[in-house]
């Protein structure tokens, strides 16, 4: 964890000690996840168009290598799978990933002894890695440039609003020039519009940190990366960006 400049702030308590933390391990509901996220209501309404949106951002052609950050059961990294992408899935939570890996597991038992796999043809076979990851958003477990494409869904919001830059920062450090970051999320254009939509969407959580469309655009200009959104629900979007190239051309 970098130390945090505390100077203009004597009196508040440590930022870090107010971040709060997501253990998906211990709560009840967990192995009902996949059940909330298919019935598609508040904020996982248009769930599947929103992950299909970004695996095809993400993966628009096999033999990609890429990592999804707060993987939970699979559900992103099983559509990068079926793209023909290997997929390296990052996340804090054991429970989540034995769902992911069992999701998976069965998948690929189901089309053994089939020419064309569900993952792919035998001549290009994409791999498959879960990794049990304390803090995947802000420490990156792989060197700078590993991942043609850094995706997540559902887990950005996270990380406390003013470690997202961090995040940010760090998803760019391992992404290679030309890759792509896409990500499917509850997200608002600003405090003020996420205000707004607390009144109207009581079930929007006082403890996630959604992130803030104008703070993204803003993190990724540091990057020379042009931040896209496309709104899918009044409170879901997909956000991507593409890191330049070495010769400073656009990505992809
Ligand atoms: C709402 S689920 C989303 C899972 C999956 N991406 C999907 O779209 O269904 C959020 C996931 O983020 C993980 N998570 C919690 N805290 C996190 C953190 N600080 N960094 C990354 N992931 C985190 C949880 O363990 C959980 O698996």
């Amino acid at each position: 964890m970098r130390s945090q400049d505390n100077s203009k702030r004597p009196t508040e308590i440590p930022r870090e000690a107010e971040a709060k933390s997501f253990d998906f391990d211990s709560m009840p509901w967990i192995d009902e996840y996949d059940h909330v996220v298919e019935s598609g209501l508040d904020i996982f309404s248009r769930y599947d168009d929103i992950l299909e949106a970004v695996s095809e951002i993400a993966c628009p052609s096999p033999g990609l290598i890429v990592l999804d950050i707060g993987a939970g059961t699979g559900n992103l990294t099983f559509r990068c799978l079926t793209r023909g992408a290997s997929v390296v899935g990052l996340d804090p939570s054991e429970k989540m990933l034995a769902k992911a890996r069992a999701k998976v597991e069965s998948a690929y038992l189901e089309s053994k002894g089939c020419r064309e796999t569900r993952f792919g043809s035998e001549a290009h076979q994409p791999t498959v890695e879960f990794r049990l990851s304390e803090n995947p958003f802000l420490e990156i477990p792989y060197p700078d440039s590993t991942f043609d494409a850094v995706v997540g869904t559902y887990a950005f919001h996270h990380i406390p609003h003013w470690q997202q830059p961090e995040g940010i920062r760090e998803m760019v450090r391992v992404l290679r020039p030309g890759g792509v970051w896409a990500i499917g999320e509850v997200a608002f254009k600003n405090a003020a519009a996420e205000l707004e939509a607390k009144r109207t969407f009581p079930w929007l959580d006082e403890d996630e940190y959604y992130p803030h469309i104008d703070s993204l655009r803003s993190s990724f200009s540091q990057f020379h990366m042009i931040l896209h959104s496309k709104q899918f629900t009044p409170v879901a979007w997909v956000l991507w960006a593409l890191k330049p190239t070495v010769d400073g051309g656009p990505g992809w």
